[in-house]
Parts: C-alpha cells; structure tokens; sequence
C-alpha cells in the first residue's frame, strides 16, 4: 500500500519525506487556504520535493471550467493528479482529461456506487471519505471494501485512495482490504510509527547500557 500526505504545508511534507515513507501528496482547496500561500506556487514547490503523484483540486463546477484548470494545473510538472469532484460535471470533465492523458483523482466520494461512475468515466484514483462518513455515523470502511470488491470483479484500474483518515485503525483497515493509497495528515503518519512498548523498551536499554563497563 503507498503511502500520501494530505497536507499542503511545505514543512509537514518535508518531514514525511524524510521518514523515507512518502510516495506522493493531496491537496484540497481548505488544506491550500491554511497555507495563506499562492496555490502554484506551493504546488510546484511540493513537486520539488516528493517525486510522486501530487493532487491538485479544480474549484470550477462546469465541465469546460473544471477541465480547463485540469489542462493548466497538468502543464505545471508531470506528477500532477487532477482532482475533480464527485458530480456529474466532474464526472464528465473526469471522462474528458482522462483522454487526453491527464491523471485524475475523483474526490468527495461517500458511496461505492458513486465510485463505479468515477471508475467508468476513467479515473486514475477514487478518493472516499471515510473519516466524514463515520462522522455522521456510517462506516467508511464498508464503503472502501464495496469498492475494493467491485472493482476487482471488474478489473478496473482506477486505484482506491483512502482519504479522509483520521487514525492508525482506518489505514490497518484500508491495508488488510487490499487498498492501494492511504492519505494521511502527519499526525497519522507519525501515530503509525508509535508503540508505548517501543518506547518503554528503549529507555530500559539505555538505562541497562549504562552498566555496560566502558
Ligand atoms: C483527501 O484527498 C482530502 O483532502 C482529505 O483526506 C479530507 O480529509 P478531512 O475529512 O479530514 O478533511
């Protein structure tokens, strides 16, 4: 399973990538906002740092706005994943840029029906949500495992990102359903590495070391 950031903030992803776990970033318009900072300018400088897929999402609602943006953010650097959300605008703007080539990754999705549509318009990633949906108490991790299934039964190649993470729990359910991203803040991505015992055990080490005659 790889591994994403979902942070727009240069430092946090500088840091992820330094624990050598980094396979690429997505970004969302609310994500952009708290960096205060030019949406391309950021972009491009996270292009700089992690050579992986880095989504950048459309703020047009029309399908020829939504595919413009896509053709300009696409022209930026080769890495570049177009987000487009789950409407029937997005899904035919989706259709559209697969086309021609453009990486996409169809965001806001709540349903495995839903993520059949994004599948059949040509997707290159399907983004469900599942820490918004356990939050109004459906379980998200249902919804990842539907869409596992279906697309498996059908072969599509669209790739099921896990987004919406709130805890290590979501991304040990999203490896053992076979998905094939987790996106997570760094606080998840740090929480992963924790274990009380780890640590506890390493202060006795040292402690003990100390008796260890120099
Ligand atoms: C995914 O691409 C989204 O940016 C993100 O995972 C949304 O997470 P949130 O529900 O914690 O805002």
């Amino acid at each position: 399973m790889k591994f994403f950031i979902d942070s727009a903030d240069v430092a946090e992803i500088k840091e992820a990538a330094s624990m050598g776990l980094l396979d690429g970033v997505t970004t969302n318009p609310s994500l952009v906002a708290k960096t205060g900072r030019p949406f391309k300018e950021v972009l491009l400088e996270i292009c700089d740092i992690v050579r992986g897929p880095v989504s950048a999402e459309v703020i047009g609602t029309t399908h020829d706005d939504m595919v413009a943006e896509a053709r300009e953010y696409a022209a930026l650097n080769d890495n570049i994943v177009v987000k487009l959300p789950l409407t029937p605008e997005g899904l035919k703007a989706t259709r559209t840029v697969s086309r021609e080539g453009i990486q996409t990754n169809v965001t806001l999705c709540f349903s495995a029906p839903q993520a059949l549509l994004a599948a059949k318009a040509g997707a290159t990633y399907i983004s469900p949500f599942v820490g918004r949906l356990d939050d109004v108490s459906d379980d998200g991790m249902n919804v990842v495992a539907d869409i596992v299934e279906i697309y498996r039964t059908y072969e599509f190649p669209t790739q099921v990102l896990v987004a919406s993470v709130r805890h290590p729990m979501h991304v040990l359910e999203a490896a053992k359903l076979g998905a094939d991203v987790s996106t997570c803040p760094l606080k998840v991505l740090l929480q992963l590495a924790k274990h009380p015992l780890t640590d506890a055990g390493l202060e006795k080490f040292l402690e003990d070391w100390k008796q260890v005659p120099k």
